[in-house]
């Protein structure tokens, strides 16, 4: 039966029927309570729902549906490594890589916390030696700074929590190259010194072209520089794969092969020996701990009853959101710059995951799936698309998020400084606060209703608070552990598979063809507008 014909679908969808007729502020008129009691914790991340359109009987309803879709046993199955990414006949055990015990999980005939804690061991191998000024380049000078070339989860997870949790004090500097147009490559390495800089080759295939790119492109730019081949991939190049095979006929040297699985999705990958980048910045403690911060998430989603638990409470507000009330857009936005990346991050996660159209068994879907993500960190945003947010025309589901405590600021040499940076925290905070209560207000956030129809507050936007206790390595692996299982149970009320990208596969196919056209001026075979776009990028005239 298709889902929306089913009796739960089918009682929510009546229901909104009549809720949408409510606005936030008559509700919460109505139910002052619901602002403390549509609050839960979890691992330090605690998150206010009270301003989404939801009454205590659409938590019923969505509940019901929750259960009609059999979600409990698909956290099992995900939990014990079954492989419900069936398209590609696997598991999706990003889980497995931040255990903290062994639960006993075997794929293939091999123990999974024994793998897992194999690769992180030769990890900190590597780690320790570079931080300690011992891994030498190929003059004989210690490497000072590390560069990680790989894109999409092969990037962004890393990057986001370098620069989340901002080494101050680390021995080494890590930048992160993903674009395949050289653009920014260049500029850094006009800024990096070859005989102290190492590569960290990051690709789940090894096969992406926009990183073998890069990284050919570096080993140039070494041997430029008086490195031998050999010396170039043996003193500065790290490989981190799930292929072998192919790390090898690159040149990696294989001491310097760091391995994880075709079990671990690429959007999911930061908790593998993907993440060696932030634990060369912030030391292998930190990366542990960022491990541990996921693990604590991973414990409360698999053992939490459905109304406290917050992974599947953020799921059902998108699910009531893009479902029934027909907003189709999610903004994340950051009360704190150094979550700038979080936006980006989350995008791919999302986006990447659940922007799928067939159900499971290969059925086009007749409901719609993802929303539209973007965002940006709050306090700019304000200044940037709030605007729409307050008076256009779409509708838009928001995630604020902040930390509570700022101990960061207390490092500040001076009381004047601290005092400022104090102030500038409860500014920020303040800002969250009244946008997200005028985004639920609108007019009725102020004494007077303004008569200028230009100056009109529609009001009944929907957010959801996420406050973490400080912004720490414990809290973000929390908070991105908190999304990841939030996009895998949206993923199962949809009934589509959130770990599979083939969505991605016909660009890059066709991307080979057309640089062949773009290199040999030869674009018959293409459609007429990439034919006259690559006569004029070459300077013909049609
Ligand atoms: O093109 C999409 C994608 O496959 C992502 O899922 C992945 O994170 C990224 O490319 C990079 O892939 P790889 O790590 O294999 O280079």
């Amino acid at each position: 039966m298709s889902l929306t014909k089913t009796p739960a679908w089918q009682n929510l969808a009546e229901h909104a029927n009549d809720v949408r007729q409510q606005h936030l502020k008559d509700i919460f008129a109505q139910d002052p309570q619901r602002g403390h009691r549509d609050q839960i914790s979890a691992a330090g991340i605690t998150a206010n729902v009270s301003r989404q359109r939801i009454l205590p009987q659409t938590w019923q309803y969505l509940y019901e549906l929750a259960e009609q879709q059999q979600l409990s046993a698909c956290i099992e199955k995900l939990f014990s490594g079954q492989p419900i990414n069936h398209t590609e006949n696997r598991a999706a055990l990003h889980t497995a890589l931040r255990e903290q015990h062994d639960s006993g999980i075997v794929v293939d005939g091999y123990s999974v916390f024994e793998q897992v804690q194999t690769q992180l061991s030769r990890m900190s191998v590597l780690v320790d030696r570079i931080r300690a000024g011992q891994w030498r380049g190929f003059t004989g000078l210690a490497i000072t700074d590390v560069v990680n070339m790989g894109v999409g989860g092969s990037d962004l997870g890393p990057h986001l929590a370098v620069s989340a949790l901002q080494p101050t004090d680390s021995p080494i500097r890590v930048h992160y190259l993903s674009s395949m147009d050289g653009a920014r490559t260049a500029n850094l390495l006009a800024s990096l010194s070859p005989h102290t800089t190492l590569f960290v080759f990051a690709s789940k295939t090894f096969t992406t072209i926009d990183t073998l790119a890069n990284a050919q492109t570096g080993l140039e730019w070494l041997m430029a520089h008086g490195a031998s081949r050999e010396l170039a991939l043996k003193q500065h190049f790290i490989g981190v794969s799930t292929n072998v095979q192919k790390m090898t006929a690159f040149g990696i040297h294989p001491a310097h092969q760091l391995y994880f699985w075709d079990w671990v999705g690429g959007r999911y990958s930061l908790w593998s020996t993907i993440g060696v980048t932030i634990a060369i910045a912030l030391g292998m403690d930190a990366f542990r701990t960022l491990l541990k911060g996921a693990s604590d998430m991973d414990a409360h989603f698999h053992q939490t009853p459905i109304a406290e638990n917050l992974p599947i409470r953020l799921a059902l507000t998108t699910i009531w959101n893009r479902n029934f009330l027909g907003i189709h857009g999610k903004a994340i936005l950051p009360y704190d710059a150094r979550l700038n990346l979080l936006p980006a991050y989350l995008t791919q996660l999302i986006m990447e995951s659940n922007g799928k159209s067939v159900d499971r068994a290969g059925n086009s879907i007749s409901y719609r799936t993802c929303p539209i993500v973007w965002g940006e960190v709050g306090p700019n945003a304000q200044h940037a698309f709030y605007q729409l947010l307050h008076q256009g025309t779409e509708a838009a589901a928001c995630d604020f998020i902040a930390p509570i405590h700022r101990p960061d600021i207390e490092q500040s040499a001076d009381e004047a400084t601290r005092d400022a940076l104090r102030y500038q925290h409860q500014l920020a905070l303040a800002n969250l606060l009244a946008q997200s209560s005028v985004l639920m207000l609108g007019d009725a956030a102020l004494d007077a209703p303004p008569t200028d129809p230009h100056k009109h507050y529609a009001g009944n936007q929907p957010s959801t608070t996420l406050l973490l206790e400080q912004l720490d390595a414990h809290s973000l692996g929390a908070l991105i552990a908190l999304y990841e299982h939030q996009t895998f149970v949206e993923a199962v009320i949809w009934n589509i598979n959130p770990f599979d990208q083939w969505g991605v596969e016909l660009g890059k196919q066709i991307a080979i063809k057309t640089l062949t056209a773009l290199q040999e001026g030869q674009a018959e075979s293409l459609d007429a507008a990439t034919q006259a776009l690559i006569a004029t990028l070459n300077g013909q005239t049609l």
